[in-house]
């Protein structure tokens, strides 16, 4: 087993504590980074494996991996734990200072504390983004394919949704931009953005974003970049982030970011927006005024030590998530080639075009054959699926196998 680096904080206090330290190892038994071996997620409320509970379906939907969080993490949770009070619990140093940190270096923003609005979640967020600028009737926009609550928010939050197909340019997802430029309007009050984008995993360009900055400030629109899936880039592809544009974003972007994606926490609830703007931070603080209230003292907790101790870890991730990718590449050009596969640059999950198999249904096709996908109706995208590759190899190998059988049949 590698030796456990190490760490300070509370998670490095705990490493001088060998029983604490002892159990943890315990609970990995088979090594600190082994992303082959995963935990049987039965019985522990997986809104993943739950919807297939008792049938032999392998679920590669919902984007939450099947990996043990880093052991820094579980560490400073045990820690938490220990502590034994669980009381209200506000932004308190550590994690404050842990996500400034991790600003800075990530995306060399040297962000105010009081920049951050610290959540439950991006769904909350993107929800009450919608809902506070403007008034109902008024519109959001966004590019199609998408994550689906950025279709579903606005229509929740009663806004016209304007959603404008991304264009695929070869193998190229990029944006429309006449097609943007007929279908904004003057009620359109937000843009919001998927960066890098989930489902294509493309990460976006600064020229791409630098025209989308000047695309909102012509149309008078705020910028949301959700930026969760930044730290899963999989290609040595450079990474701006929207605010590294400069002043003229800090006007008027609102980026959002967590560590559930790339350290997979997202049970425990913990997410933060980054708002430069005084204005637009007041509104959506007004937005959240009685709704958003002190979030999880687990989820501060997990956050900190991912950031703080989880840069091994997430570099072992990456090497493997890469792996698993080429897999899904060169698994399905030998065996499956008529699912249509743009590279994909960042994230764990494919988009897969299905159209060329003429399918009737194909998100049913694939469940009857025992593999459960995401279904592209919900990205607004009919005819396509996403494949969520963060599991174990051995069973992403079964999974396409399963596929291939159930395309050879006659
Ligand atoms: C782009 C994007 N934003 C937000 C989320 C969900 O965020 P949360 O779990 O914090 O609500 C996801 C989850 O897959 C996502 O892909």
């Amino acid at each position: 087993m590698p030796p456990m680096p190490r760490q300070r904080g509370v998670g490095g206090a705990l490493l001088q504590n060998p029983a604490l330290a002892a159990r943890v190892r315990r609970a990995y038994n088979v090594g600190m980074f082994d992303f082959d071996m995963t935990p049987d997620r039965a019985g522990t409320g997986s809104l993943k494996w739950d919807r297939y509970k008792g049938r032999d379906v392998i679920p590669l939907w919902v984007a939450d991996m099947d990996f043990r969080s880093p052991p820094a993490v579980i560490e400073a949770l045990l820690a938490r734990a220990e502590h034994g009070v669980f009381g209200y619990t506000i932004p308190h140093d550590e994690p404050v200072q842990e996500v400034r940190a991790y600003l800075k270096r990530r995306h060399g923003i040297e962000a105010r504390a009081e920049w951050l609005v610290w959540l439950p979640g991006l769904v909350p967020a993107l929800n009450l983004l919608c809902r506070a600028f403007g008034s109902p009737g008024d519109a959001v926009m966004t590019c199609t394919p998408v994550y689906p609550p950025f279709l579903s928010a606005p229509v929740f939050q009663e806004r016209k949704r304007i959603a404008v197909p991304l264009r695929l340019d070869g193998e190229v997802w990029q944006f429309d931009w006449d097609a943007m430029e007929k279908a904004v309007s003057p009620e359109t009050r937000l843009f919001i953005l998927c960066h890098p984008h989930n489902p294509v995993g493309r990460v976006w360009p600064r020229a791409e974003l630098e025209r989308l900055l000047a695309f909102c400030e012509r149309h008078n629109l705020i910028l949301v970049s959700d930026e969760i899936h930044c730290d899963l880039i999989l290609d040595d592809v450079p990474w701006t982030p929207a605010l590294a544009l400069g002043e003229r974003a800090a006007a008027r972007a609102i980026t959002l970011h967590a560590p559930s994606k790339t350290y997979n926490l997202p049970g425990l609830a913990c997410a933060y927006a980054v708002i430069p703007d005084d204005g637009l931070r007041t509104t959506f603080l007004r937005a959240c005024r009685g709704i958003i209230t002190e979030i999880n003292a687990f989820g501060y907790a997990g956050c900190a030590a991912a950031y703080r101790h989880g840069e091994p870890w997430r570099t072992a991730l990456l090497d493997y998530l890469r792996a698993n990718r080429n897999l899904v590449y060169s698994f399905i050009r030998e065996h499956i080639p008529a699912i249509r596969l743009a590279p994909m640059e960042a994230t764990y999950l494919a988009w897969l075009d299905m159209r060329e198999l003429k399918l009737d249904h194909p998100h049913r096709f694939f469940e009857e054959a025992g593999v459960g996908l995401s279904n592209g109706v919900d990205f607004g995208a009919p005819g396509f699926l996403r494949l969520n590759f963060g599991c174990p190899r051995a069973r992403l190998l079964t999974a396409l196998e399963r596929m291939a059988i159930a395309v050879m049949r006659p």
